[in-house]
């Protein structure tokens, strides 16, 4: 089955987007990634559904649920993609294409956001081009798709 649905997930303290450390996040707030994601998927004929969450085990349910849902998902782990064996191993159970996005370079970063759990999993992996990277993660899911 083919979704034109694209589940876009963020992890947590990206719901203080626009307030939170904004040299390294930007002063775009959360609702203006929703806005970019769903005019860039709407482009194309696909919708987005698009959630946040600070509880891990709420976004480990929605990954569940989400297997023969979706065309794909499209995900900033935000910490727990340094931390997170169980939302690695939840992903790869949805059977879905993943897309790893990070707001900021994680390599210029601390030694500990450099390892990802997610990336081994991941179709690609997009970060340091701030909103864009969702937005070019959305582009690219559409396009290995075949439409
Ligand atoms: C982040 C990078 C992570 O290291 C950090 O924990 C975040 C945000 C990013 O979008 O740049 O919360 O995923």
């Amino acid at each position: 089955m083919s979704s034109r649905r694209i589940l876009v997930l963020n992890g947590p303290n990206l719901n203080l987007l626009g307030t939170r450390e904004p040299a390294t996040y930007g002063h775009e707030t959360l609702a203006d990634v929703a806005r970019l994601c769903a005019e860039t998927a709407a482009a194309e004929g696909y919708e987005v559904d698009f959630r946040q969450t600070n509880h891990e085990g709420e976004l480990l349910d929605w990954i569940h649920a989400a297997r023969g849902a979706y065309a794909g998902v499209v995900i900033n782990p935000a910490a727990w993609t340094h931390t997170s064996v169980a939302l690695r191993d939840a992903l790869v159970a949805s059977e879905l294409p993943v897309y790893e996005v990070h707001l900021s370079n994680v390599h210029r970063r601390e030694a500990f956001r450099h390892h990802s759990y997610v990336s081994g999993i991941a179709v690609g992996v997009i970060c340091g081009l701030g909103s864009q990277g969702y937005r070019a993660a959305i582009s690219a899911l559409i396009a290995h798709q075949g439409n």
